[in-house]
């Protein structure tokens, strides 16, 4: 278990204080391996997103240890963070948050621009072979605006590849999408898992693609009550 991308050990995360506080996560142990692809499932409220954003290290647990990439991160300051973050994770939300006065292509680049101070040439070319990827080529120069909820979707994919992660976090990334198109989106996130080994967790209400996905995790109440991997003939085993 060495090399997990992310493992979380006795993870809590408590909102509010007193009569009015609330466990969204109570105890979460989980580790998520290189390349694979899997599916968190669970009612609304049931800490789907907390637990995402802990993972991606956009909020912090109340208790318990995040180690990603092999680094512990109580210890880190908000760059250490940063780096950590910007090398290992990607993250696709269920709404895309592209910057609507900004071309596919520049917003494809946002991110790892205003990380490195500059939209350097080989930048550039990185942001225009993932919009090639994703299939939106030919509409690297349309602006944001003017592009359907779908191509929205793949846009903020293809930023969420832009450095390479090991991982992209994918929070409802179809929950806006009508079916047809969160399927095109979703086969889109498996080519790019069997191609470039990059693992995925998805959160989805979608059981049928839960289903389909190599490891299914459902989570209630703030627990994790099912963890399977789909092995290679097809049959479920508990992780
Ligand atoms: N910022 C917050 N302040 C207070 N309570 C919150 C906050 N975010 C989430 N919660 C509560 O934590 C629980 C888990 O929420 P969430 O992680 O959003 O679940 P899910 O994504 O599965 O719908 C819910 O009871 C929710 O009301
Ligand atoms: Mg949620």
């Amino acid at each position: 278990m060495g090399d997990a991308i992310v493992l979380l050990e006795d993870i809590v995360r408590d909102y509010g204080e007193g009569e009015a506080a609330t466990r969204a996560l109570d105890g979460i142990d989980l580790s998520l391996e290189p390349g694979e692809f899997s599916a968190l499932v669970g009612p609304s409220g049931s800490g789907k997103s907390t637990l995402l954003n802990i993972m991606g290290l956009l909020d912090h647990p109340t208790s318990g240890t995040v180690t990603v990439d092999g680094t512990p991160t109580d210890d880190l300051d908000d760059t250490g963070v940063t780096r950590l973050r910007g090398r290992t994770l990607g993250f696709v939300f269920q709404f895309h948050h592209l910057l609507t006065g900004f071309t596919a292509l520049e917003n494809v680049m946002m991110p790892a621009a205003v990380d490195r101070g500059r939209f350097s040439t080989d930048l550039r070319e990185r942001a225009r072979e993932l919009l090639d990827r994703v299939g939106l080529g030919d509409f690297k120069d349309k602006n944001a605006r003017h592009l359907s909820g779908g191509q929205k979707q793949r846009v903020a994919i293809a930023r969420a590849l832009t450095n390479e992660p090991e991982l992209v976090l994918a929070d409802e990334p179809t929950g806006n999408l009508d079916t047809k198109t969160a399927d095109r989106v979703l086969d889109l996130l498996r080519e790019i898992n069997t191609d470039t080994g990059t693992a995925f967790l998805i959160v989805t209400h979608d059981e049928e693609l839960a289903r389909s996905c190599q490891r299914l995790i459902r989570l209630v109440d703030g627990h994790i009550v099912e963890d399977e991997r789909t092995n290679s003939s097809g049959t479920r085993q508990k992780s």
